[in-house]
């Protein structure tokens, strides 16, 4: 699927946003390619990166004038407001669904289910869009998933032993 006139659409070139969008979206998609090898290969890698790319497109929404989004939902809506927007676009249902149920470690009801919604779920938790951007140690994920409490802990230690670093 050609996933990058989506990107295009909503996060035009040259601006702030797009350039955090797609180094935030590239550095998920090289982790989620990474762990698809090691513990998921029955994944097919196109599908894992076009889902990846597209998992966070409705921020743009949502009110984080910090990274530059200047809309009015409020952030913790860009799962489904992002599967909205795909399901428009006719993307395909699984990258809407991946969209959806990405937001920390699922947000009841909507938390991932396919391995592939997990996949990409689990691989964002290590890049943040603000700050160095650099990729978090597991400490630093663990440490900002137990904030939301220990059922929420409990589903990261879930991923991480689905899909070992
Ligand atoms: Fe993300």
């Amino acid at each position: 699927m050609n996933y990058q006139s989506i990107i295009d659409k909503y996060y035009p070139e040259g601006t702030p946003l797009r350039d955090i969008y797609m180094r935030h979206a590239q550095s998920v998609a090289e982790l989620a390619e990474e762990l698809r090898q090691k513990s998921a290969p029955e994944l097919d890698a196109e599908q894992v990166r076009a889902a990846a790319m597209l998992h966070d497109i409705g921020i743009f929404l949502t009110s984080a004038p910090s990274i530059h989004c200047t809309g009015s939902a409020p952030y913790i809506s860009h799962g489904p407001l992002g599967a909205e927007i795909l399901r428009r676009e006719g993307a395909p249902e699984w990258a809407a669904r991946v969209a959806e149920r990405h937001t920390g470690v699922g947000i009841p009801p909507l938390v991932p289910e396919t391995r592939l919604e997990r996949l990409v779920c689990y691989a964002d938790k290590f890049y943040s869009k603000s700050g160095s951007m650099q990729r978090r140690s597991l400490q630093q994920v663990e440490a900002s998933i137990a904030r939301f409490g220990a059922e929420n802990l409990a589903a990261l230690k879930a991923l991480e032993a689905e899909f070992p670093l």
